[in-house]
């Protein structure tokens, strides 16, 4: 009887909680909340202008389709100049063996230089075929490992080689990648690459959008004169 008074009791006062404190749900996912917005501003994140159209890249560094929609995005940011701003979140798919080893790469590298990380994406998109499944298939994982951390080193200069290679040991690294990968699920990204402007999806996840395709989509957003007339 006591017992039964006990549970009931305490499911009662659970009920309570629940009743005067429902945003308890929200103080548990508020844990998940990283103390940075996730992703890597191209050119100087000093000068990134809220103003400016903002795109979000999801890529995998080393998917194909993320490689080559690169080039003709960086273009289209060199055409509008201020006007747009591109964050690129790394998204590790899970088919890609060496995808979340490179990903945390690039966090470990924006750490140490942020201007290198750019380059390093640019050197992962160039060779990414060393670190494809089959390229990787009868390595062990510390050999991939050391692969990346050398490729990484030849990448960032090295003076940053015990560094790149301590930045693997470190959880921190670890858990931005984990964010990184969790914000694209939060956003519904399932594939690479994958686009949003200014908050928007666009079409055709992974593949790769072209010249064309990109000024289609930014010059009627930056022509002013136009800004309203589809809502
Ligand atoms: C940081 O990276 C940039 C771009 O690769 C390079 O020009 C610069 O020298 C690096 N800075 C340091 C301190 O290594």
């Amino acid at each position: 009887m006591r017992v039964q008074f006990t549970i009931l009791s305490f499911l009662l006062l659970n009920l309570i909680i629940t009743i005067i404190h429902p945003q308890s749900k929200w103080i548990v996912q508020a844990q998940l909340i990283p103390a940075k917005f996730d992703g890597f501003v191209y050119g100087n994140p000093k000068k990134f202008n809220p103003e400016s159209i903002l795109i979000e890249a999801f890529f995998d560094p080393v998917c194909p389709d993320s490689r080559d929609a690169w080039p003709p995005l960086k273009q289209v940011l060199h055409l509008y100049g201020s006007k747009v701003s591109l964050v690129v979140h790394p998204f590790p798919l899970p088919y890609h063996d060496n995808a979340f080893a490179t990903s945390r790469a690039l966090h470990i590298v924006n750490e140490l230089n942020s201007s290198a990380t750019y380059p390093l994406w640019e050197s992962f998109f160039k060779d990414q075929n060393k670190f494809y499944n089959s390229e990787t298939s009868s390595m062990t994982r510390n050999e991939i490992l050391d692969h990346i951390v050398d490729f990484v080193t030849k990448s960032v200069g090295h003076a940053y080689q015990s560094d790149v290679k301590s930045g693997f040991s470190d959880r921190k690294t670890d858990l931005k990648t984990r964010v990184s990968f969790k914000y694209g699920c939060s956003r519904g990204v399932y594939g690479t690459p994958a686009f949003f402007v200014n908050g928007f999806p666009l079409p055709d996840v992974g593949s790769p959008v072209d010249y064309n395709g990109w000024r289609k989509v930014i010059d009627p957003l930056v022509s002013s004169k136009r800004e309203y007339e589809y809502m």
